[in-house]
């Protein structure tokens, strides 16, 4: 995981206490409409990720087609064998992850999806969270749904895990005691030091962070913010990032795949 140093930390945790402190009571609008991290971004941002030849996100997605059409091992099947085409095989499928998994009895998003492809279909081992090889994979499959909304089954025996998910996200955590929801919902357009608060929503993930210099997924997103407030993240992967996946995703459903996006 990307960690900073504790000098920058302390820094950073007393202007996000001072920027919040200021805004006191602030609210907003609790009943509006999803809108996208993208609307947020400046216009240079936006610029480069909507020029696919300046979005350095697509630099995972041509990754991700070479590994698409190529089998994990020789004589084996690739996912183009399985799946047609790498532009358009699996259309639609990446705007509706998070998804229950019948037999494992719990919600999978696109990254555990692959590797049970890896796992059980392919005899191949499965790639570690964050490698290049998942990222590109998933950038590769949620671009193809570029463009169709979000949209994920809550109902049934998802329900539980949505409920779950959405406990975390107003949860109060870390040093600060700052639930998801204090920011992604009742500071959204103030400025906290050089950022703009969005909504916090996962329709442009997996996302090409400036800050980062590279390409992150949903859940290394997930533990910058417990990061921002003093507490500790989960591992990338974990059941409870998952259901808080699921949650965000409900959250900004109808918004459309943007990946990959940009994001300072
Ligand atoms: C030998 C055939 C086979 C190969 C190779 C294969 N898959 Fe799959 N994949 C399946 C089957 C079958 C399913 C349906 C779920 C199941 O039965 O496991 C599936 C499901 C999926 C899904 C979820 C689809 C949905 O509608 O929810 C994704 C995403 C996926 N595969 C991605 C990949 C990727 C990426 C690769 C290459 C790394 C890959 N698969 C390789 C057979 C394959
Ligand atoms: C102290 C305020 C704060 C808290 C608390 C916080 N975040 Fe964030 N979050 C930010 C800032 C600032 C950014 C970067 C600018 C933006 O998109 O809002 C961000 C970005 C994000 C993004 C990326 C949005 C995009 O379009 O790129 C997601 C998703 C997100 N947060 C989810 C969460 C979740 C889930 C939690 C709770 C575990 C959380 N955040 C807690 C401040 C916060």
């Amino acid at each position: 995981m990307i960690v900073a140093g504790n000098r920058w930390r302390a820094r950073c945790l007393l202007a996000l206490a001072c920027g919040l402190a200021a805004l006191g009571g602030a609210r907003a609008d609790d009943a509006a409409a999803p809108r996208s991290g993208y609307q947020f971004s400046s216009p240079m941002v936006r610029e480069m990720q909507d020029d696919a030849f300046a979005n350095p996100g697509m630099l995972w997605v041509a990754k991700g087609r070479a590994l698409w059409d190529t089998p994990a091992r020789a004589g084996g099947k690739s996912c183009a064998a399985c799946h047609g085409g790498a532009e358009t095989g699996l259309a639609g499928v990446g705007a509706r992850y998070p998804r229950m998994s019948p037999r494992l009895g719990k919600p999978i998003n696109l990254e555990q999806r692959i590797n049970l492809c890896r796992t059980e279909h392919m005899q191949a081992p499965a790639y570690a969270y964050e490698s290049d090889e998942l990222l590109a994979l998933t950038t590769l499959v949620r671009h193809q749904s570029r463009g169709q909304p979000v949209s994920v089954e809550v109902d049934g025996a998802a329900a539980p895990f949505l409920a779950s998910g959405k406990a975390f996200f107003e949860a109060r955590r870390g040093a600060m005691n700052l639930a998801c929801s204090q920011c992604h919902d009742r500071i959204v357009g103030k400025s906290l030091r050089d950022d703009v608060v969005s909504q916090g929503q996962s329709n442009g993930f997996p996302a090409y962070r400036l800050r980062w210099q590279t390409l992150g997924s949903m859940h290394l997103r997930f533990q910058a913010c417990n990061f921002a407030v003093g507490a500790e993240p989960l591992p990338l992967g974990d059941d409870d990032y998952v259901n808080l996946e699921l949650y965000v995703a409900w959250r900004g459903r109808g918004l459309p795949i943007e990946t990959p996006a940009v994001r300072r």
